[in-house]
Parts: C-alpha cells; sequence; structure tokens
C-alpha cells in the first residue's frame, strides 16, 4: 500500500509559522476532503507536499513509499506518484496542452526505467483521446497552449485532464471546484470520479459542500490555524454548511468571528 503519512507538519513562510503540527493520513484508495477557513493554510500544506521551495519545513515527516519525500526535489516525488494541481494554474505559452502531457509521462517513464524510450506517439494519441472523452473536452483543446487564455474551468480540466494521463498514486486537488460553473462541477467531478479506484488516493481542498455531493468523500477534515481541528465523514461537510465554522472555533478555544 502506498499511503501518503503526514506527522506533526510545521510549516513556516518567510519566518512565520502557518501549518502548526499536521498530522493525516491518506490512504491510497480512499478520497478525503479538508475544508477550513481563508489564510488557514490548506495551499501551505498543498505547496509543501509538492515541495515548493518558499515553504519552510521546520518540523515532521511525510512518508510515502518507504521514503521521507521531504528530502525529495519536487519531480522526484511527482515521478514516485504524487500530483497536485493548483488553486491558480500557470500559463506556459509555446507549449501544447499535448506536447505537455507527452513530456510529462515521458519524465516519469524514463524516471522510473532510465532505458525507456517515450511512449509511442500512437499509444500517446490514443491515450489522450480516450482521456478526453471522459472529461468531454473538445480534441482542439489538445492543441492549445497550456492555460494560455484558458478561462477558469477550462484550467481546471486541464489539470484533471493531467492528473488522468500521468495516472498517479495520490492527487492533491487544490481548490479544482472553484471557478467552475455547474456543468464543469460535475464534468470535473466525474473525472476524479473515473479515476477513483483502489491504486488512487486523493485530497481534495476546497470551500464548498457542493463539490463534494458529486465526489463524494470518505473522510472530511477541518483545518484551523494550521491544525486539522476536526474529522468525519461527510455529515460533516454538510454540518459546516449550515453552521459554519464558529462552533469549531469556540470549541478549540479561539476567539469568533462574525
Ligand atoms: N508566499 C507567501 N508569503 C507570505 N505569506 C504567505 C505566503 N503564502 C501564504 N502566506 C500566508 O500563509 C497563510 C496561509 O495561506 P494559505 O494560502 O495556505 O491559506 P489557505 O487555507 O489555502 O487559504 P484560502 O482558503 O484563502 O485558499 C496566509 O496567512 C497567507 O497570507
Ligand atoms: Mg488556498
Amino acid at each position: 500500500m502506498s499511503d501518503l503519512v503526514i506527522k506533526n507538519l510545521h510549516v513556516a513562510i518567510e519566518g512565520k509559522e502557518i501549518l502548526k503540527g499536521l498530522n493525516l493520513t491518506i490512504e491510497q484508495g480512499k478520497v478525503h476532503a479538508i475544508m477550513g477557513p481563508n489564510g488557514t493554510g490548506k495551499s501551505t500544506l498543498a505547496y509543501t507536499l509538492m515541495g515548493h521551495p518558499n515553504y519552510e519545513v521546520t518540523e515532521g515527516e511525510v512518508w510515502f513509499k518507504g521514503q521521507n519525500i521531504l528530502e525529495l526535489e519536487p519531480d522526484e516525488r511527482a515521478h514516485l506518484g504524487l500530483f497536485l494541481a493548483f488553486q491558480y494554474p500557470v500559463a506556459i505559452p509555446g507549449v501544447t496542452v499535448a506536447n505537455f502531457l507527452r513530456m510529462a509521462i515521458n519524465a516519469r517513464r524514463k524516471a522510473q526505467n532510465p532505458e525507456d524510450r517515450g511512449i509511442p506517439i500512437p499509444e500517446f494519441r490514443r491515450l489522450l483521446k480516450e482521456k478526453m472523452k471522459t472529461l468531454q473536452m473538445d480534441p482542439s483543446f489538445a492543441g492549445r497552449y497550456l492555460n494560455d487564455g484558458f478561462s477558469g474551468g477550462e484550467k481546471k480540466r486541464a489539470e484533471i485532464l493531467q492528473m488522468a494521463t500521468l495516472e498517479p498514486e495520490i492527487a492533491i486537488l487544490d481548490e479544482t471546484d472553484s471557478g467552475l460553473d455547474i456543468d464543469a462541477l460535475r464534468i470535473v467531478s466525474e473525472g476524479v470520479n473515473a479515476l477513483r479506484g483502489p491504486n488512487l488516493g486523493v485530497l481534495v481542498i476546497t470551500h464548498y459542500q457542493r463539490i463534494l455531493n458529486y465526489i463524494n468523500p470518505d473522510y472530511v477534515h477541518v483545518m484551523m490555524d494550521g491544525r486539522i481541528v476536526e474529522s468525519g465523514g461527510p455529515e460533516l461537510a454538510l454540518h459546516l454548511e449550515e453552521h459554519g465554522y464558529n462552533w469549531l472555533r469556540e470549541k478549540n478555544g479561539a476567539p469568533a468571528t462574525a
């Protein structure tokens, strides 16, 4: 089993502690959701897991496949099977979606086997076509420059397409639902659901219960002030939608906000 095990994670940005002892295990085959107020460190967690250099780990470990991944470079983490969909994806003008995906697949293959000559083009075309069909994406999308002039919803679909073609074992989706219209939300969620299975563990970071109606999570966690303060099943997300976060602030001894 390739679980992702986060132990007592402390992370600082520019000397300010943001994550303050976070513990979480994402099992392969399970879907975990993290909710929580703005600025509590959800994206910080996602970036730290992928190895963004601005995020300084001051304490703690993250285990995946027998390694403390905090000691690995971002590309090594990706080659191990970690995938992160960003809250704000960057544009890569001059590189088409198809080329980007082929390079990403080839880089991973090469990391696993230095002798690998890359995915044969016909096989890649077939794979891309099949995945785009699942996500109900127009085939012309593959020929566009990655994220260049993409609408918010198109960016999110492009991210899920990356996830579908790379077939990671742990995927972290940071607000993949933000800015999606209702149809796009459903399609993206169906895309995630289509990839669900015993070989994929997912962490969905979201503000809204709505996406969780489509991607029915096994566990829901609430993050506040750099820690997980509450965990439960899907009913926890419904409770938050109705009651907000103040009851949790009070429970944890923090002042309630308006
Ligand atoms: N590069 C940075 N420099 C300085 N402060 C940062 C930086 N990145 C994040 N922070 C601060 O870290 C805290 C946590 O930010 P983070 O983006 O992880 O929150 P979040 O839970 O994802 O919020 P949201 O729900 O709004 O996406 C915030 O106070 C933010 O201002
Ligand atoms: Mg965020």
